[in-house]
């Protein structure tokens, strides 16, 4: 697949088969998002692999969160509670904090890049992927902060959902429409 065929054909894939994802093929989901530009090789990036054991204590810490968040909604909780156990794996990505804001922000930027090169690579690998903040990412709750036992210097960018992709979903999000660029750009 060329770099335009990956990009029209990456989508957000929510739903997964009930099959493992392969260590090997996880190991190159990082080493892709390793090889993402970024400012003055600071390579902020961090990334914390939750599966198994581990999964099972997240899903009880998404589950305490989401009740909190929307105690007047027991059915959110539960479909959202579904899809953090039908996920076989997660990684939380996270960018280093540095004195200067700006920075940070470039190493946020440079993060972002990884996650998107992640993304791309899954593609390739035949893998679903999504990268979600909100809902069961909580990547706006310091719960997970904490949870991961990331220091103080590191700010959480996004948690990635990874499995196999459900074949259904994979076919309806295919001809996702895009604004035209014309729409968006403007040539000076
Ligand atoms: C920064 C960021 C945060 C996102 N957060 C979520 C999320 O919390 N939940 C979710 O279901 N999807 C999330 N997504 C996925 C987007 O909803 C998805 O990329 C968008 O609908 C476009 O669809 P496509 O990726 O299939 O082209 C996020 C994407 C980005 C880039």
């Amino acid at each position: 697949m060329n770099v335009f065929e990956l990009l029209q054909s990456r989508r957000a894939i929510r739903n997964y088969e009930n099959k493992e994802v392969e260590r090997e093929k996880i190991e190159r989901l990082l080493e892709a998002a390793t090889l993402a530009p970024n400012d003055r090789m600071r390579e902020p990036w961090s990334f914390f692999v939750i599966q198994g054991e581990a999964k099972t204590r997240y899903e009880q810490l998404a589950f305490e969160y989401l009740q909190e968040r929307f105690p007047t909604k027991p059915h959110l909780v539960e479909s959202s509670i579904k899809v953090v156990k039908q996920t076989p794996v997660m990684i939380a990505v996270t960018s280093d904090i540095l004195p200067k804001e700006a920075d940070s922000k470039d190493n946020e930027y440079a993060v972002c890049c990884a996650i998107h090169s992640m993304w791309l690579a899954a593609q390739e690998l035949n893998l679903g992927f999504v990268w979600r903040t909100r809902g069961v990412g909580l990547v706006h709750d310091n719960r997970l902060h904490k949870f991961i036992g990331a220091p103080e210097n590191k700010k959480m960018i996004g948690m990635v959902f990874i499995g196999y992709p459900d074949k259904k979903e994979l076919e309806e999000e295919k001809n996702k429409k895009r604004t035209p660029f014309k729409e968006k750009t403007v040539w000076l």
